[in-house]
């Protein structure tokens, strides 16, 4: 008994402790935490915290930069750069029914281990989209590819297949389109179902549109120029037959200023809007990210969500996910920043 009394002080002390960082990373994250079998925490997540680390719900850190997202039987896909400390390990994709709770799923693409090809490992995978082809019925992944130890000179586009959206996908080829580099690119599906790669090439001097081939699986020889302004990381958006392009200068990991570029065809001719779309203190260098997809929200109306990589070159895996609402004033979209915000905005 006595013995125990001598170590009620030191037991009370252990206990607030506990209860210290236990609240700290509630703080941190969100509510609703609960701890899995692993010991890890999953948060039950029922809004954006843009900057914010983000746990998937087996508790584990989401690794899917340079994202795309598709949306397929009621839920969506996040498709991303699967990164190491530097290293490209491949493509991540997750699943989540609300746009906040994310499960992992695969490893949509891994790099070959074998080394014999393209994707051979040590290989840069980046950006990667996935877009489904009707007439196929196939998925279709393409990303930026740097072949192993060549830095970013190939300047490739790559693509990959799976019958199921969540893969394994089977790399297919890589290539220059039409013979022009080929580094940061999206994909964008236009209402009848042609499907356009924009494309950062001539050293991301220019910036670039080719229409894929009916298969989705090649670029066709529909290709132009859309601006040379040394611009990369595409995104794009279409509202009331408006395309919205949003690219960043080109300062390697560190943030810039973002642009935005609209065009009543995706061929052109592409205006500049003068005013930065992005809005508020920090605006200027993008809220420290860069722009890489704007996500269509299911079932709402004119609603887009702006996502963007605040990078940590010194450690790839930790860079954190901007998701931000686009906003309309007088039929001009802009991005403002959030702390914290929900679909709600949407309504
Ligand atoms: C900026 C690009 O947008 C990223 O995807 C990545 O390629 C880095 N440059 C590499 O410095």
């Amino acid at each position: 008994m006595n013995g125990n009394k001598r170590y009620l002080p030191l037991l009370l002390l252990g206990f607030s402790g506990v209860l210290t960082i236990f609240a700290c990373r509630s703080r941190a994250i969100s509510k609703g935490n609960q701890s899995n079998n692993s010991g890890k925490t999953a948060t039950a997540y029922r809004a954006f915290h843009p900057g914010s680390t983000w746990y998937d719900k087996a508790g584990d850190t989401i690794n899917a930069h340079g994202g795309g997202f598709i949306f397929v039987n009621g839920k969506y896909y996040w498709f991303g750069e699967k990164r190491g400390r530097h290293a490209s390990e491949g493509v991540n994709v997750y699943s989540s029914p609300d746009l906040y709770n994310w499960r992992w799923e695969a490893l949509a693409l891994a790099p070959d281990s074998t080394g014999a090809s393209d994707i051979a490992n040590g290989c840069l995978m980046e950006r990667p989209k996935v877009i489904f082809n009707q007439q196929t019925g196939k998925y279709v992944m393409w990303f930026h590819l740097e072949l192993k130890g060549q830095s970013y000179k190939a300047a490739r586009a790559a693509v990959a297949v799976s019958n199921h959206v969540t893969g394994p996908y089977r790399f297919v080829s890589s290539f220059r389109p039409n013979n022009n580099m080929s580094r940061d690119m999206t994909l964008f599906v236009d209402d009848d179902g042609s499907a356009y790669q924009f494309y950062a090439s001539r050293e991301n001097y220019d910036l670039r549109v080719t229409k894929l081939s009916a298969d989705y699986l090649s670029a066709s020889p529909e290709d132009r120029l859309l601006f040379s302004q040394h611009r990369e990381a595409p995104a794009i958006f279409k509202q009331n037959g408006t395309y919205y392009l949003v690219t960043s200068g080109c300062t390697g990991w560190t943030p810039n200023k973002a642009t935005l570029h609209t065009s009543r065809s995706i061929w052109g001719p592409w205006q500049q809007v003068e005013a930065n779309p992005l809005k508020g203190p920090g605006a200027d260098s993008t809220f420290g990210g860069q722009s890489t997809f704007f996500l269509s929200v299911q079932n709402k109306k004119d609603a887009f969500i702006f996502i963007a990589d605040r990078w940590n070159p010194r450690n790839l895996r930790d860079s954190r996910y901007l998701w931000l609402p686009v906003q309309f004033q007088n039929g001009e979209p802009f991005i403002e920043w959030k702390d914290e915000w929900n679909l709600q905005v949407f309504e």
